[in-house]
């Protein structure tokens, strides 16, 4: 192991500690958990629709718990209420999910990384001739996937006077329907211009259409008689695996581009296993890591990945899913090679210009060098 000292480039986010403002019932396993920012942090927090937050506690058996829940609220409400809010679903065995939903109580401190996440980003208001250009953006969603997809529905409504926001939204009941009230609000708020299409699979609903699950000859119906592809210029889907991935496949298969479509990937577990690597080095790998300015050395083996090798010597390295979804682990790969197991949070440019999800890779040299601050 050894240790070089080269030039600071990026801030590595710190964890900050938040006082829970608020601890609001959703539905019986979901929670909106707000906390409240201190204005010096403001700053630190400003984020754009549709980013997450990394929380960390310790759990009952004394290891570190990390968890990323994505952003309900929107940057106007930070900015003018000091507040940050996440939705929190309960899942079976879930550490932080069950403590947030039974145990958290306002008054409370949570450590917290400042936003992350590169889903939909801001839709940006554009101009054409001197006036606001009209938007149509929808969503395709299904359970806790409403989430980050409210903060950027919400957003877009408020700052883009002419847009309109569709979403179809899926889930088991209505009596599981996550943000029911604040979606309602949109509506009262924007008559004209927010559609919520409600699509259950457990309830019977007074059009068949939408009485099932969101799979892809639903969608191919709703499409034909709901919500015309070629009328939507962006795309926001978010929610499970399959979910996800099979309703990217019936909008590109009805001629949507795909820089048009946005995905956010929940429930890494559901993901199939990663292909192994076909190449690996027999005699291991010294793995170089650049943080803060500061470079660590150590050997790793060819099944590891990056990213365990490299906490053996920067523990305070920043991570939180392990999936390959969050990208809280990314880093640029300054030499070496390396098989990336499975990406759903890197976009194609990320990746073209050298970025690697290190929790997701595995050396295929026998050295690498990724650096986490460029
Ligand atoms: S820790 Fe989430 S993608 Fe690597």
């Amino acid at each position: 192991m050894s240790v070089v000292l080269s030039k600071p480039k990026r801030r590595r986010p710190q964890w900050h500690r938040l006082t829970v403002a608020s601890v609001d019932r959703l539905t019986d396993e979901a929670v909106r958990v707000s906390f409240a920012v201190p204005e010096e942090l403001t700053t630190t927090f400003d984020f754009s629709a549709g980013q997450h937050l990394t929380l960390r506690r310790t759990g009952a058996d004394g290891e570190e718990v990390r968890r990323s829940y994505s952003i309900c609220s929107t940057p106007r409400m930070l900015r003018d209420e000091g507040v940050l809010q996440v939705g929190i679903k309960q899942i079976p065995d879930g550490e932080f999910s069950g403590y947030a939903n039974s145990g958290l109580c306002p008054g409370e401190s949570v450590e917290v990384l400042p936003p992350l996440g590169t889903f939909g980003g801001p839709p940006a208001q554009r101009w054409h001739d001197g006036e606001p250009e009209s938007r149509h953006y929808a969503g395709i969603i299904a359970g806790s996937g409403v989430t980050p997809v409210l903060s950027i529905a919400a957003t877009a409504l408020e700052t883009e006077p002419d847009s309109r926001v569709t979403l179809l939204f899926g889930n088991r009941a209505a009596a599981t329907v996550m943000f029911a009230d604040e979606l309602a609000d949109l509506k009262d708020r924007f008559p004209e211009r927010f559609h919520l299409i409600h699509v259950l699979s457990r309830e019977p609903q007074a059009s068949r259409l939408l009485h099932g699950r969101l799979d892809h000859d639903r969608l191919v119906a709703i499409f034909e008689a709901l919500l015309p592809t070629g009328d939507v210029d962006d795309w926001y889907l978010c929610g499970p695996y399959g979910l996800v991935t099979g309703a990217r496949q019936t909008l590109i298969e009805a001629g949507v581009g795909t820089d048009h479509i946005h995905t956010e990937l929940f429930f890494a577990e559901e993901v199939p296993p990663p292909p192994r690597s076909e190449t690996s080095v027999a005699g291991g790998t010294e793995l170089t890591v650049v943080l803060d300015g500061r470079s660590s050395t150590v050997t790793m083996n060819p099944d590891e990945a990056v990213l365990d090798a490299a906490l053996r010597v920067r523990g305070e390295l920043p991570y939180a899913c392990k999936g390959g979804v969050c990208a809280t682990c990314r880093a640029k790969l300054v030499d070496g090679k390396v098989h990336m197991a499975r990406n759903f949070a890197l976009d194609e440019a990320d990746v073209a210009a050298g970025y690697v999800l290190t929790c997701q890779s595995r050396p295929e040299t026998e050295n690498v060098v990724v650096d986490y601050d460029a």
